[in-house]
């Protein structure tokens, strides 16, 4: 039997919480994140100078990584926690090429208030698993995608037991400190399946959209909207 979902806080809205979050190194993850966002927009013919909207910005080092590797592309972070857009916002600005730094707006990804049908990509690493209304989550997800647009998540998902979630800790988080592993294991927790994201997909109208295991412990949502 599946274990049932645990849920977190939704916000890390804690200015320690930020810190720590802001100061751990993800690099590699953020940058795979990057990397894997970039292929899908070549196979997804997602143009030069598209609008780029990253939910759950957090700290804001993806837009920051994908501004400085995607010429002419216009990005906008939001998170809602305003403690993590202080942190986006003080980034260091961005030089590559033509591509203006990305903004950082504090807004609920579920409704961000941004004008609908007015991005070529809407991305996201590690919200859904904050989020326990998913269904309002995909409707904005779907609401701010241009029809055609790609979008593409990644996030946690659920192990099958908490012996499992705390092997993926010690294999994985040996040595963060005890505040990041005990959030990497309350998030694990409060992840979905790649089963529950395909039902909430389907109830949201974005069926079209691909729900993968990406590795031992990930799983990428990809595709075009509508
Ligand atoms: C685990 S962090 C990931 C940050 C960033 N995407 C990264 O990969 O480094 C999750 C972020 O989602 C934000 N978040 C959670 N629920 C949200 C919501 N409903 N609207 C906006 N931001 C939210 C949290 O405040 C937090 O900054």
């Amino acid at each position: 039997m599946t274990m049932p979902r645990q849920p977190e806080p939704e916000l890390m809205d804690d200015a320690a919480e930020a810190d720590a979050y802001a100061d751990a190194d993800f690099c590699e993850v953020n940058q795979a994140f990057v990397d894997r966002l970039v292929e899908l927009a070549e196979t997804h013919g997602v143009p030069p100078g598209a609008r780029a909207v990253d939910l759950g910005t957090g700290p804001g080092d993806i837009p920051c990584r994908l501004a400085a590797r995607c010429p002419g592309w216009r990005i906008t972070g939001v998170d809602a926690s305003e403690a993590m857009i202080r942190l986006a916002r003080r980034n260091p600005p961005n030089e590559a090429g033509d591509t203006p730094s990305p903004r950082f707006i504090v807004a609920d990804a579920k409704s961000t208030g941004l004008p609908a049908d007015s991005f070529d990509v809407v991305c996201s690493n590690s919200i859904l698993h904050h989020v326990s209304d998913a269904a309002a989550l995909w409707a904005e997800v779907r609401r701010l995608a241009k029809r055609g647009g790609l979008v593409f998540f990644r996030d946690l998902a659920r192990p099958d037991s908490r012996e499992a979630a705390h092997r993926i800790v010690d294999a994985y988080a040996a040595d963060e400190s005890e505040l990041l592993r005990e959030e990497y294991y309350r998030s694990l927790l409060s992840s979905y399946t790649p089963a529950e994201v395909r039902r909430q997909l389907e109830a949201a109208g974005l069926g079209s959209l691909e729900v993968v295991m990406a590795t031992d412990r990930h799983l990428d949502v990809f595709g075009r909207a509508g």
